[in-house]
């Protein structure tokens, strides 16, 4: 994961020596203080049928995008998270104001870059689905002007449609859901149920979205590696990674519904014995505010 963090600062030409990169997020929060990484809004969602989980997946992946956004690992959440917005957004690349992002960059789009900086603030998506139009072109059509989100402004892979309907499905139920409008606690539990859920909703999709699916899963597993400091915690990041390769193996199967009936219930009960021994030490990972910011060296 180290060597993750540092290719992504290269990417980004961000990183200076004096600031120790733990995780992906600070790509994009560069200055945020540790309690940034360990909370987001809370995300209102109505329903978890099968195709919202999906979409839900995929939303926090950045599979679904491509080009440098994602090598950075950006994904939909990351401006958008809980399905709100992040006030702490502060790409470089994207923009030179907190909480908005430039959807006409050069760096992120080979066809919408207009050679000039002029971020937008990011919207919160609840209650999008009942809106008239999409964006500062007032796009009639949500799912064209998502298309358009993934294959135009970051030179994401051309989606499914299955892709596309769940990512729908998911902007649906976030309008929907009722919850709360404060923030919620990023830890170690919703970090593991994050992968929990994503693997949860391969199984039993068709092959293509499964593997899709899977993708996610493992990267929500990358996410939660980077949470547990690498010397104290080697043996469970060994572990983790273990049981990623092995996602990655269902991934690739032949028959990828075979490879994971198969596989599933075996992996689902080590996946849940380490999560447990990290649970015993959870104050000693990332999830906890003092140590993260005396890893991040903040006062
Ligand atoms: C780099 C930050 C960023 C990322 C990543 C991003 N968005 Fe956005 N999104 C924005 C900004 C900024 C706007 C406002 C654009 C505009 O007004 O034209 C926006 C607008 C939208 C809207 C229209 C909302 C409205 O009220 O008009 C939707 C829907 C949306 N994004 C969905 C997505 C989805 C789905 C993804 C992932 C595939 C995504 N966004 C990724 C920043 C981002």
């Amino acid at each position: 994961m180290k060597l993750l963090a540092l290719m992504t600062a290269l990417a980004l030409g961000a990183a200076t020596p004096s600031v120790t990169i733990l995780l992906r997020e600070q790509a994009w929060m560069p200055d945020a203080r540790a309690r940034a990484f360990l909370e987001e809004p809370a995300e209102c969602l109505a329903s978890r049928e099968r195709a919202v989980e999906i979409g839900r997946a995929l939303f926090r992946s950045p599979a679904m995008l491509g080009g440098p956004a994602a090598r950075a690992g950006l994904s939909c959440n990351a401006c958008h998270s809980g399905g709100r917005r992040n006030p702490h957004f502060m790409l470089p690349e994207l923009t030179n104001r907190a909480g908005a992002a430039d959807v006409t960059s050069e760096w992120s789009s080979k066809v919408r870059g207009d050679g000039i900086v002029n971020p937008l603030d990011i919207p919160d998506l609840s209650g999008v689905t009942r809106r008239e139009t999409f964006g500062r072109a007032r796009d009639p059509s949500l799912e064209h002007f998502v298309h358009g989100v993934v294959v135009e402004e970051f030179q994401g892979p051309e989606p499914q449609a299955e892709l596309t309907a769940s990512i729908m499905a998911y902007l649906r139920a976030l309008d929907e859901g009722e919850c709360a409008r404060g923030m919620a606690p990023v830890t170690l539990t919703s970090a593991t149920d994050d992968v929990r859920r994503a693997v949860a909703a391969a199984d039993g999709a068709d092959a293509e979205t499964a593997r899709v699916v899977l993708l996610a899963a493992q990267d929500a597993m990358g996410r939660l590696v980077e949470r547990l400091p690498a010397q104290r915690f080697a043996r469970e990041r060994r572990a983790f990674e273990g049981l990623s390769r092995e996602i990655g193996a269902m991934r690739t199967a032949d028959d990828v519904g075979v490879a994971m009936a198969t596989a599933l219930p075996g992996w689902r009960a080590r996946f849940d014995a380490v999560a447990a021994r990290v649970a015993r030490r959870e104050r000693q990972t990332y999830f906890n505010e003092r140590t993260l910011a005396r890893a991040l060296r903040q006062p």
